[in-house]
């Protein structure tokens, strides 16, 4: 409750002066000092402090009321445009919180005289006191300092009149407002220190939430990131997986294209030929000219049954699985060589020996699509192909003297995949091994290696 709300009276009723008692303080008999209650009640006071500094205000009002013929006691502190009346004790309690303006008051007497001063019927001086109750009919106010600043007082009221204040009075009061100004400046250090513990726990506390808040966005962001790159794997894996089988298909296709013409068509080419030459014979000596005729033929038909055996050759080595990777290249070397007009040279291993089902077939199209490359490719008229094992792998080396693979050319087979030298690639990781290219401008060596496993040089 306020004794001024903020439209109160600050009109001064009477002067200063004639509300003021404070002379009568020292003319008034002087009641004789209680040192033993006086120290007893300091020592209370002491203990209050140490043990609860934030309701000490509020036992040092206690003790003005026990020590002095007070009926309300209080402490006000100037805070801005008020003096707050931080504790009351007695019967004013209900006016805790209030106050008075700091430059309209009681209070702001006693700072601007900077000493005691005792008043009579307040509400006589200023008007706002007039519904104060019960009213004042005597109030002793002492001022208290904080590093020689007055910031505020402490009061004792009488609300009867029997109760006066005298010089023993003013001496009590002056020896608690040092109390009073030691109470408020542990109440003040302790506010400050709440507020930096508090506004440190808030920042701890913001900290935290954004560390935890960080940490949330890189988890959620890592997670993603795997999520991702689980994704990119599986993906590779499916695609490699996906150019085996397809490499797979791609072989078993050739084969069976490779046996049909050598099969059927072969075989039926070569009925077409015994037929052509029983005709041929019959003609020879009836018609001549059908004669010649049947023997054109016949030589066309021995074309076309050698391309075809060609082409199913190149299809698929049909003696690989009969003869052995070494044999094969060198009969396929062999066939290009006389195609082509490449210089090619063979150095092969002497007990080479075999390899492992599947293992023989992608080195064999590894060469064959080397040999293709430097053919199509690399401008060289001369390749080397070596073939050895070192090291428990089986090692196939193809080198040529071209003009090399350009790194666009390598960017571009690398990213196409499945054909050339990425196929290469995949048929040889498909059996742990793998593919290393050499090139510089001079030429190329490819060189590709495969784990021999549990095969022996003699076979199988
Ligand atoms: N021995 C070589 N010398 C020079 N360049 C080469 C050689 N081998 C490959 N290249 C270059 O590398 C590229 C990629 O070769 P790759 O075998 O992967 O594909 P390709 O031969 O063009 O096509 P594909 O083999 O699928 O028919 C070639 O286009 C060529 O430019
Ligand atoms: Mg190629």
């Amino acid at each position: 409750m306020s004794l001024t709300p903020p439209n109160a009276d600050q009109t001064p009723n009477a002067s200063l002066e004639s509300v003021l008692l404070t002379e009568k303080l020292y003319k008034r008999p002087s009641r004789p000092p209680d040192y033993r209650k006086e120290t007893s009640a300091l020592a209370r006071l002491s203990k209050a402090l140490a043990e609860s500094p934030q309701t000490v205000l509020g036992a040092l009002t206690d003790v003005i009321l026990e020590l002095l013929p007070s009926e309300s006691a209080g402490i006000s502190i100037l805070a801005g445009d008020r003096f707050h009346w931080a504790a009351i004790s007695g019967q004013w309690k209900s006016y805790v919180g209030g106050g008075t303006p700091s430059n309209f008051s009681p209070c702001a007497d006693v700072l601007s005289l900077n000493r005691p001063l005792l008043f009579g019927r307040v509400e006589q001086r200023y008007p706002y006191y007039k519904d104060a109750n019960p009213p004042v009919e005597e109030a002793l106010l002492v001022p208290f300092f904080i590093e020689g600043k007055a910031v505020g007082t402490i009061w004792a009221a009488a609300h009867s009149e029997s109760r006066k204040f005298d010089a023993e009075d003013e001496r009590l009061m002056k020896s608690l407002s040092a109390f009073a100004s030691l109470a408020y400046q542990t109440v003040l250090s302790i506010e400050k220190l709440q507020k930096q513990v508090s506004s440190g726990r808030d920042s701890e506390n913001e900290l935290r939430e954004l560390n935890s808040a960080l940490q949330n966005t890189i988890e959620s962001g890592s997670r993603q990131l795997e999520a991702k790159n689980e994704e990119i794997l599986k993906q590779a894996t499916e695609l490699r997986e996906l150019t085996v089988n397809l490499m797979e298909t791609q072989d078993l296709e050739r084969r069976r294209i490779a046996r049909e013409l050598h099969d059927s068509v072969g075989q039926m080419l070569a009925l077409l030929t015994m037929n052509l030459s029983s005709m041929q014979k019959t003609a020879e000596g009836t018609a001549p000219d059908m004669s010649a005729k049947l023997r054109e033929s016949q030589k066309l038909l021995a074309d076309i049954s050698d391309e075809i055996r060609t082409t199913s050759y190149l299809l698929h080595p049909p003696l690989l699985e009969e003869i052995g990777l070494v044999t094969a290249i060198e009969i396929y070397m062999e066939g290009l060589r006389e195609r082509s007009g490449l210089k090619i040279d063979l150095d092969a291993q002497r007990d080479f020996g075999r390899l492992a089902d599947g293992k023989e077939l992608a080195l064999f199209r590894v060469m064959q699509e080397c040999l293709t490359n430097v053919h199509r490719h690399s401008g060289s008229d001369t390749a080397k192909v070596r073939l050895q094992r070192h090291d428990g792998q089986a090692i196939l080396e193809v080198e040529d003297r071209g003009k090399g693979i350009s790194l666009q050319a390598l960017d571009g087979a690398k990213s196409r995949g499945g054909v050339g030298l990425q196929g290469m690639r995949e048929r040889l990781r498909h059996f742990g091994g793998e593919l290393l290219v050499e090139s510089v401008p001079s030429g190329t060596r490819i060189r590709a290696s495969l784990p021999l496993g549990e095969t022996s040089p003699e076979g199988q």
